[in-house]
């Protein structure tokens, strides 16, 4: 496992996004890993920037992200559908046909999470995951006492997960109450994996899935058992550790 403590969010954004530059560059058809949330939007303006300054191309970079809420149409503000095109793939070279996030919609559940594992496969699987990390240790929206062997599924969000969340929404109420998500199997699978993580208020989850015990019961724990895990911390995400 490799530390990066940066000064703050900025550098931290800039760190990340010259790690998949790098990446990016050396594999012009990568596969990413992608995660939504708050943590990776700087990640995604300083890449949009790189693009725009012609230092980078994703005509061939594919992309998997971790989740979606079930129930939600992609054109819903708060899909995450609608948050990657926002924030990211309107703004780069991306293909349409090379970006995959789950459907929340889909009418046959069990096959379409069954399809989002296999495309991962048919493009040679993740080379790089970037993921952040919920209060209850969730990565992806794989909550306290997911299996260490899940895969892509529907999942039930944590009333913890839902009240962060609901910081998105008009209420609590609107948030729903489901998702579906890569599983830990799926993200330890990747080759490398990019933890990100800000702020004060994310230190004690980092220093709970980077030093306390492996378990379900943190599912973020399960990360240090990963094959090639790089985490990125400005100095308050860093404070715990
Ligand atoms: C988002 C995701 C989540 C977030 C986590 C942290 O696609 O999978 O695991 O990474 O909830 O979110 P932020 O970055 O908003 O603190």
């Amino acid at each position: 496992m490799k530390i990066v403590v940066k000064k703050d969010y900025q550098e931290l954004s800039r760190e990340a996004a010259e790690i998949v530059k790098k990446r990016i560059q050396a594999k012009p058809d990568i596969v990413l890993g992608l995660p939504t949330g708050s943590t990776p939007l700087g990640l995604y303006k300083e890449l949009a920037r790189a693009y725009k300054k012609e230092e980078l191309d994703f005509s061939q970079v594919s992309s998997f992200n971790l989740d979606e809420y079930f129930g939600l149409e992609a054109s819903h503000p708060q899909s995450y559908h609608f948050y990657m095109e926002k924030n990211f793939f309107s703004l780069v070279n991306i293909r349409k046909e090379n970006v995959f996030i789950p459907d929340g919609k889909t009418s046959d559940l069990e096959n379409h999470c069954q399809c989002y594992e296999e495309k991962i496969k048919e493009r040679g699987g993740i080379d790089l995951q970037i993921l952040g990390i919920g209060r209850n240790g969730h990565i992806g929206f794989n909550e306290p006492g997911s299996s260490f062997n899940s895969r892509t599924r529907l999942v039930r969000l944590a009333q913890e997960t839902i009240e962060d969340n609901s910081r998105f929404f008009k209420s609590l109420a609107d948030v729903p109450t489901r998702a579906i998500t890569m599983g830990l199997a799926t993200i330890m699978e990747s080759k490398d994996c990019l933890l990100l993580a800000s702020g004060q208020a994310r230190s004690e989850r980092i220093s709970r899935a980077l030093k306390g015990p492996v378990s379900p019961d943190f599912p973020g724990s399960i990360l240090q058992k990963h094959r090639n895990l790089t985490v990125i911390l400005d100095k308050e995400a860093a404070s715990f550790l």
